[in-house]
Parts: structure tokens; sequence; C-alpha cells
């Protein structure tokens, strides 16, 4: 996600200094080069070596100690971006006046990338009007502000002052760092397996994980999109993304298509049924019934009903899973199915398709072909949006 970036990650002295740690293990875990500012005051919260020890580099924050000669400039010019959290009510009101008094905020000042701050400080701080201004006059200059949560607060006290949680904060990284190409376009994705109920307590399924579809949306909302996400499986997804829920291919189709309209591009990266049993019983089967087989008879097919009302905005994908004949099935579908962009797994192939982290993908248009070897879902992700915002420039 952030590999090649240079992130200053500013810390504060606030109770919620301890957090830092954990963004900075996940900006590092995720590629970053994270160079850590202590102020004096977060040393009274966290334990230098900690940062150190989990950042890329050691722990900075005197302005008159280090070997770099001049290092109130060197690390802000270099910066792709700065975060800071915690963010206390004295950094913000320090930053917000422009004054440069310790190596963090000189950082702040001798900088031209882009700055995210997180507060977190008690409720009657943060509603504090100097502390509110202050806010105002950042968020006029550009500065991103991830605003604090309502929650337990040091001391016993509860209200709203609590740092933001870390996914969060990561997310908002990932926008901010983001090529943004998706900005300002809707997108409909779905992913996982549907369930064709059989009796109220079997079904039909398959052995799609929703892995790529979520991986998609992460990707998408790191870019800038508005995400809906439409899921018959519950995994952890970016604070951004709307989640539905969808059961069954009749739940996944009215859903899709109560909402199809409104969205720029559409990404049917779920394994919807082909099949449902032509007869749902009311009460579990007995083994001793006279049950012999089940009837199954064709799903709808509403990729079919996208592709012949796409608007002219539109831009539609679908996925195939084949275990034979990939290419062939694969181009078949997309002109039957009028649609963009289909992407093609061989999901028989080691490690890739269902439930695997990892996925190797054929990129298939009417024009192009473009095989992406194995690779991370998310990086798999990347690629497939790359494509469709090519397709939507007329270049692919
Ligand atoms: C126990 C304790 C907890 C504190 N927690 C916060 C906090 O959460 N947010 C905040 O803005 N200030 C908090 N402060 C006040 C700051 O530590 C103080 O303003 C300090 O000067 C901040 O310096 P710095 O921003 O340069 O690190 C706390 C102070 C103490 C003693």
């Amino acid at each position: 996600m952030f590999s090649g970036k240079r992130i200053v990650l500013g810390v504060s002295g606030g109770i919620a200094a301890y957090k830092a740690v954990e963004i900075c293990r996940h900006l590092v875990a995720n590629g970053a080069h994270v160079t850590p500012i202590m102020t004096t005051g977060s040393k009274k919260f966290l334990g230098e070596l900690t940062l150190s020890a989990l950042a890329s580099e050691r722990v900075k924050s005197s302005l008159w100690e280090d070997d770099d000669p001049i290092p109130h400039t060197t690390l802000g010019q270099q910066a792709d971006l700065i975060l800071i959290a915690p963010a206390t009510a004295k950094l913000i009101g320090t930053y917000a006046a422009g004054i440069s008094n310790d190596l963090l905020t000189a950082t702040l000042l001798a900088s031209r990338a882009p700055v995210i701050i997180c507060p977190a400080m008690h409720t009657e701080m943060w509603e504090h009007p100097a502390v509110q201004d202050n806010i105002r006059t950042l968020k006029n200059r550009g500065v991103f502000v991830v605003d604090p949560e309502d929650g337990q607060l040091a001391g016993g006290d509860e209200g709203k002052g609590r740092l933001a949680a870390t996914d969060l904060i990561v997310s908002k990284v990932e926008r901010v760092l983001g090529p943004n190409d998706l900005e300002n376009l809707k997108i409909l994705i779905t992913a996982g397996g549907t369930r064709e109920e059989i009796d109220p307590v079997r079904f039909i399924s398959n052995r799609s994980s929703g892995k790529q579809g979520y991986a998609i949306a992460a990707a998408a909302v790191a870019r800038g999109a508005t995400v809906t996400l439409i899921t018959t499986v519950e995994r952890e997804a970016p604070p951004d993304v709307e989640i539905q829920c969808a059961e069954s291919a009749r739940d996944l189709q009215a859903a899709v298509m109560s909402c199809a309209k409104n969205h720029d591009i559409i990404i049917m990266a779920a394994a919807v049924a082909d099949f449902h049993p032509s007869k749902i019983a009311h009460t579990k089967l007995k083994k001793t019934s006279s049950f012999k087989k089940i009837d199954l008879e064709p799903t709808h097919d509403f990729l079919v009903d996208l592709g012949e009302d796409k608007l002219p905005h539109q831009t539609i994908v679908g996925f195939a899973a084949e275990t034979e004949n990939l290419e062939k099935n694969a181009l078949e579908k997309l002109f039957k199915k009028k649609l963009d962009l289909i992407v093609a797994n061989d999901v028989s192939a080691p490690e890739t398709g269902f439930a695997y982290d990892t996925n190797a993908v054929l990129l298939l248009s009417a024009e192009t072909k473009q095989s992406i070897p194995l690779a991370d879902k998310r990086v798999v992700a990347e690629r497939i949006l790359d494509a469709i915002v090519k397709i939507r420039q007329n270049d692919y």
C-alpha cells in the first residue's frame, strides 16, 4: 500500500501516545518508510525505544543533538506525508500559530507534504473555542483532520476526544497518499459466494471467500471512490466502505438492481450461484424422509441485465472463475453480457482464486488481453482498477 513512501510520524504528549506504536506498525508493515518524531512531552507517555524498534529509523526529537546539521528542514522536505497521532491541543495550537519551537513543529512548517493530524484530548479541551478555531484554521489551510471519537477517556471520563481508531487513521493515510484517480466516482462491488437454501438448515454454496471483492473495495476507497460493497461474507473492510449484506443470488440481484443506476462502475466479484433448488423445504429434511434428490433450476443471470441496461457513463466488470478453457469461456461471457472488462481466473491453478490471499488473473476487454501474474489480492485489485481507469479514458 505505502511502498516507497516516506512518512514522518509525529507523536505529541497525550495519553494516546502509546497508540502511535500500533499505527507505526501498520504503516511499516504496508511498506512505508516511517521516520518517528517524538515531542519531549510524548516521552512521558511512551518509551522512545519502543517506537525506534518498530519504525524504519530511530526516534528523532532534538533540533540540536542530531548528526544532521539542519534537521529542522530535512525531514519535512523528504516526507511524502506527515502524520501527527496523537496531536495534543498544544501541538495543534503551535502549528496553527506558525510557531516552530521543537523538531516536530519545525518539520511541519518546513514541509510542503500533505499533513494529517489526529487530535486526542479530553472533551473540555476538544470543545474549547480556541482549539476549535485552531482546527478550523488548519483545515482551511488544507490540513487533513481525523476527528477524535466518542468513548472512554483517561481518568474514567467519557466523551468526545479519544484518538480515532487505528484503521480509520491508516485508511486516511491511504486516501491521502493514493493516486485519487477514482475521485468523484461511485463504485458498486459485490463479494463472496451466494448461499442457496435447501431447507432451514442447509444450503448450496461455493468456495468464494470474498477476499478479492474486499481488496478491490479497499483499493477503490484509497483511490478516492465512494464504494458500496454488497457482500455475502463478513470480513474487515475500510470504515468508509458502505456495506450491504446479501445471502442468496436473489438477494444479491435485488440489492444490486436497486442501486445499480446510481453507480459509475459496477464490479461483480461475487461468485453468484448458477443454480438454486427449485423448491425450498420449510422444515428440516429428515434422513428418514422419502426425499431422494434436489431439483435445481438456473438462477437469473442479472449481469446480462446490467450489460443490456448500461448507462453511457457506466463501466461494468464481470468475473469468470473457470477450471478449463479460461480465455475462450471468459471472452464468451464478455461479449454475451456486454461487459467492458472481464477478470478471468483459473480457480484450479495453485494459490489462485477462492480463499487464497493471492490471485493470478487474465484481464480481457474487447480489444486487450493483460495477464496479471500471481500476486497479493490487493495488488491484483490495483491492476483491475488501473484497467478500469484506462477504459474510462478510452486508453485500454
Ligand atoms: C497525564 C496527562 C495526560 C495528558 N493528556 C493529554 C491529551 O490527551 N491531550 C492533550 O492535548 N494534552 C494532554 N496533556 C497535556 C500535554 O501533555 C501538555 O499540553 C504538553 O505540554 C504537551 O506537549 P507536546 O504537545 O509538545 O507533547 C496531558 C497531560 C498529562 C499530565
